[in-house]
């Protein structure tokens, strides 16, 4: 395999220095030479799988708001755990969380391990997740190896394995590159694959392993990492109904306790399928009798294996049916564990769509 000329001391320190000029200001992030809290490290991380610096900014604000602590987290109800993350998706994770909390508060004395093996014990941390807080918060030499850091590392050393083979060889050129200022290190490639190593047209001349980069000599920058051809996402479709009451409050009930989107709260709806449910069937999936209006449209939702269509039936109730379930009113549907893909379907379900002839008419 061709060798980069630069050895990896010269390499780490050439991107520390460019990451003590233009490090982000993060909520989560220590000050320059400061370690950050294991705590905030690892709510942050936790938080940040799949989800981006932007959408994180302001959950992380209120979790820490609320529970400053690891023992105030474990205290709380997993319930307001649970609403306090809806809308950041895969919901596992707060489960996850919750029970982490649990764990360090109840079994290690409110202090969270120091090492990462000892971190990939707690519910929700893996691979990742253990390399980045032992790196961070402690400083141990790990790597934490998101698709960020491995396209850096796939550009600098021009490894042409497809992903995710190249994985491994991957995190063998990370550890081999980490110096003692581990945290830094690993926040340093975060910053550079989001600033400068980006996936497209990245900034080669404002990269401080602009000269090192072996992608780069050969020009072929763009085309690394290679990655694994997209498996096709499978079609659901179904059927919401929105029931609202006198009052303006929505009638939700709660999912089951396992599975997709576990314990969050929902409109009632019918099973998720390969087509929407006839005229006939929509009638008998309907949690009550009601007046029930199709409003027009979809909506649309992308699940991370299968992509979801939803019609939506809606109806103004004149009272409360006796149901199971919960009354929430539109003000407070913020403050309920409501998924995203949910409180689409209840803003579709309330839009009111003029037709074009009613339109027309209350304007003559
Ligand atoms: N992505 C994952 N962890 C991160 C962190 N600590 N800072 C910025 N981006 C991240």
């Amino acid at each position: 395999m061709p060798q980069s000329k630069k050895t990896g001391p010269d390499l780490s320190a050439k991107l520390l220095a460019w990451y003590d000029r233009h490090r982000r200001v993060l909520p989560w992030r220590a000050p320059k030479g400061a370690r950050a809290e294991p705590y905030h490290v690892w709510l942050s991380e936790i938080m940040l799988q799949q989800t981006t610096v932007q959408a994180v900014g302001s959950y992380y604000r209120k979790f820490l708001e609320r529970w400053p602590t690891v023992n105030a987290l474990a205290a709380a109800r997993e319930d307001d755990v649970l609403a306090a993350w809806a809308g950041l998706g895969y919901y596992a994770r707060a489960r996850n969380l919750h029970a982490a909390a649990k764990c360090v508060s109840g079994e290690m004395g409110g202090r969270f391990p120091a090492t990462a093996e000892a971190l990939r014990a707690l519910p929700g941390v893996g691979a990742y997740t253990a390399g980045a807080i032992a790196a961070i918060a402690y400083d141990e030499r790990q790597a934490a190896m998101d698709a960020n850091a491995e396209r850096v590392l796939a550009r600098l050393y021009a490894v042409a394995t497809p992903m995710p083979k190249a994985k491994a060889a991957l995190h063998g050129h990370a550890m081999a590159l980490v110096p003692k200022r581990a945290g830094d290190f690993a926040q340093a490639l975060m910053d550079l694959g989001s600033a400068i190593c980006t996936p497209k047209r990245p900034a080669c001349s404002n990269c401080p392993w602009e000269h090192a980069c072996l992608a780069r000599k050969k020009g072929v920058q763009e085309t690394l990492p290679v990655k694994a051809p997209k498996a096709v996402r499978p079609l659901k479709r179904g059927a919401a109904f929105v029931a609202r009451d006198p009052a303006g409050a929505i009638l939700l009930v709660k999912r089951p306790a396992k599975g997709l989107l576990a314990s969050m709260l929902e409109p009632p709806q019918g099973p998720w399928s390969e087509r929407f449910p006839s005229a006939a069937e929509t009638q008998t999936l309907a949690p009550f009798r009601a007046e029930w209006k199709k409003r027009a449209g979809l909506v649309r939702h992308g699940f991370t294996h299968f992509e979801l269509e939803v019609e939506v039936y809606f109806a103004d109730l004149a009272r409360r049916p006796k149901i199971d379930g919960q009354w929430i009113s539109a003000a407070k549907l913020h403050e309920v564990a409501l998924p995203t893909v949910m409180r689409k379907i209840i803003e579709h379900g309330l839009k009111t769509v003029l037709l074009r002839s009613e339109h027309h008419k209350r304007h003559l």
